[in-house]
């Protein structure tokens, strides 16, 4: 039974891929999974220099869902390349590095630095993050401000680039157009949903950045909805994500159209769930008298042609 998936020229062994933010910096989880049966890791957003993030509290439940706004906290690239790089280097880690940027130039600096260390797979570019004032929403909302980043980074390194775009738009498809047209290798989708939650009893926001990104069972199926439309959008690979809790939330992202899926919210859950979606991948391939995971992406059946217009869903 073949896992293996190719997103562009990134070969990964399965399709499972942990989400950045989700799984710090992936030694934090060495200890109870072996790093090196994951497709890849996105490790926690990166920017040039080291952040606190926003004040406590940063995160809350939500139904089906976790609320945060953590304001990317992060120790900055020259750390990582100096204290993590190594470690997962030698785990035979596939590591995918988020990266946030306020400018242009901050993500090209980024990349230029990622691209000279040994050991990065990929460059995820985070245009998506709902949660810093700079950056972030200010590139993945704007369609030429898009462009204008990835061509960039694009022109920078010869890295695998990844954007990971923002569910916070009308139309998401045409951001995965515009990342396809400056010379991405692959999209990747859905960031968190903008969201709030009020405490009734003192009427003052759950968190202290007052609104924060959506993740978990709650969003899916609207991110396989979106994952569907950048699939059609585009001929570069998708990587879906979005509430994925267990096997049967893979297959359903990768018949959408997801070459590959990441998994965040749920290992916060269940940390030891990597095995457990392969299983369940394998149990599913061998049901189905299937040899090759990659035989699921984009295999949707239809009865009939799908009307997505202005008005789809709305009766
Ligand atoms: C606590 C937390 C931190 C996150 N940090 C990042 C980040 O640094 N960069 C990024 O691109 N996405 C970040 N995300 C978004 C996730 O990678 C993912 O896109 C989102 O949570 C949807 O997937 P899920 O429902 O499986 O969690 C974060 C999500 C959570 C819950």
């Amino acid at each position: 039974m073949d896992l293996s998936v190719q997103v562009g020229p990134l070969h990964l062994r399965n399709p499972l891929i942990a989400a950045s933010g989700c799984f710090g910096y992936g030694l934090e989880y060495a200890d109870v999974v072996d790093l090196s049966s994951l497709g890849a890791i996105a490790v926690k957003g990166l920017f040039l220099g080291e952040r606190d993030g926003h004040p406590p509290p940063r995160i809350v439940e939500t139904p089906s869902g976790m609320l945060k706004a953590i304001g990317l906290q992060g120790i900055g690239v020259r750390r990582f390349v100096r204290e993590k790089l190594p470690s997962l280097r030698e785990r035979g880690a596939v590591v995918i590095v988020n990266i946030c940027g306020s400018t242009v130039d901050e993500y090209v600096e980024l990349a230029r630095i990622l691209s000279g260390e040994e050991g990065v797979a990929a460059l995820e570019l985070n245009i998506s993050c709902p949660n810093v004032k700079e950056g972030g929403l200010t590139f993945g909302c704007n369609l030429d401000a898009t462009f204008a980043v990835v061509s960039a980074v694009r022109r920078a390194t010869t890295l695998p680039i990844i954007p990971k775009l923002t569910p916070n738009v009308t139309d998401i498809a045409s951001f995965a157009r515009a990342s396809e047209d400056a010379g991405a290798d692959a999209v990747s989708l859905v960031n968190t949903f903008l969201a709030m939650a009020i405490d009734v009893e003192t009427r003052r926001p759950k968190l202290s950045n007052v609104v924060g990104g959506l993740s978990g069972p709650a969003i899916r199926p609207i991110a396989v909805r979106m994952v569907y439309d950048c699939w059609r959008a585009v001929k570069i690979p998708v990587i879906g994500m979005g509430g994925i809790a267990g096997a049967r939330d893979v297959i359903e992202f990768m018949i959408a159209g997801a070459t590959a899926v990441q998994v965040g919210t749920a290992s916060f859950v269940d940390p030891f769930i990597w095995g457990k979606l392969e299983a369940g991948i394998r149990g599913y391939l061998e049901r189905h008298d299937l040899a090759r995971v990659a035989d699921l992406i984009g295999s949707l059946r239809l009865e009939r042609p799908i009307d997505n217009g202005p008005a789809a869903g709305c009766a």
